[in-house]
């Protein structure tokens, strides 16, 4: 089993919203995949489904008697999701601590773990519970500073650092690919661009990958997720080149 967690230091990045859209993308792909809310203050990911109360959530499950793998949610794009308990009474009795080992009884091939942000007890048990770390920031500097923490901490819980992932990309006054790489020294293996279509998915209560599939966040998610399993993407927007050696074909 695959558990990568995404992450970053700052707040309001794009976690959350990678994460679906990434899970959203690997299930599309034939992948078995859960995506699991590690955001336990304040959980998101049940609502950004629109689901506001599930029968048992991260919550339950360690609260140390709950069964992971009973507490594995459905959503009708055929996403598995282990949303969280967006009540307070649910964080009272909540142990970070038995995340990693709860996860390692869940049965699915890849686990994506959406991080809550900053460096505290409950990111900390989301590192400790991973095996591999996919940094997400915003092409700003106090994003990309608090990156470099996160990925340190990372390291030095020998986490491997799949790469940088640029998250609501604009192109204008921001920071450059190469400053970011060089700062960070990993590469960015994925760039989502600020798109609107992500804001009306939120409003529509699913992933802008399966209500918007050929906008542009929908298709830089999906060549992120074939980078993440090691596959080729092939951009389904034809090349002058591809369409001239299609007619060949064709002749
Ligand atoms: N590519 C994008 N284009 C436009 N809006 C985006 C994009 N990505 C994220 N957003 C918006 O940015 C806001 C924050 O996104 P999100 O909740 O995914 O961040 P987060 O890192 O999970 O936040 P938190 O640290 O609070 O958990 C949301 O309103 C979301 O709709
Ligand atoms: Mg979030």
């Amino acid at each position: 089993m695959r558990k990568i967690l995404v992450c970053s230091a700052k707040g309001g990045v794009g976690k959350s919203t990678s994460a679906i859209n990434l899970s959203a993308a690997l299930n599309d792909m034939g992948r078995d995949v859960t995506l699991v809310d590690c955001n336990f203050t304040t959980p998101n990911v049940g609502l950004y489904y629109g689901i506001a109360k599930v029968g048992k959530t991260i919550h339950d499950v360690l609260n140390k008697k709950g069964d992971i793998n009973k507490s594995v949610y459905l959503h009708k794009s055929g996403t598995k999701i282990i949303p969280g308990n967006i009540s307070i009474k649910g964080l009272k009795k909540v142990r970070p601590e038995f995340l990693k080992y709860k996860l390692n009884k869940l049965n699915s091939d890849i686990v994506l773990l959406d991080s809550s942000a900053g460096l505290g007890r409950e990111a900390l048990a989301s590192i400790d519970a991973c095996d591999e770390v996919l940094v997400l920031v915003n092409p700003e500097l106090p994003s990309v500073t608090d990156a470099l923490r996160l990925i340190r901490i990372a390291k030095e819980l020998n986490k491997e650092v799949i790469g940088v992932v640029i998250c609501r990309k604009r192109g204008k006054y921001e920071m450059k690919n190469h400053m970011i790489e060089s700062l960070l020294d990993y590469p960015i293996i994925g760039a989502i661009p600020e798109d609107e279509h992500v804001k009306k998915a939120l409003v529509r209560e699913d992933s802008v990958y399966s209500l918007y599939p050929k906008s542009n966040a929908a298709r830089a998610y999906k060549k992120l997720a074939h980078y993440l399993v090691g596959e080729v993407f092939y951009s389904e927007k034809k090349s002058f080149l591809r369409e001239v050696l299609d007619l060949f074909k064709l002749s």
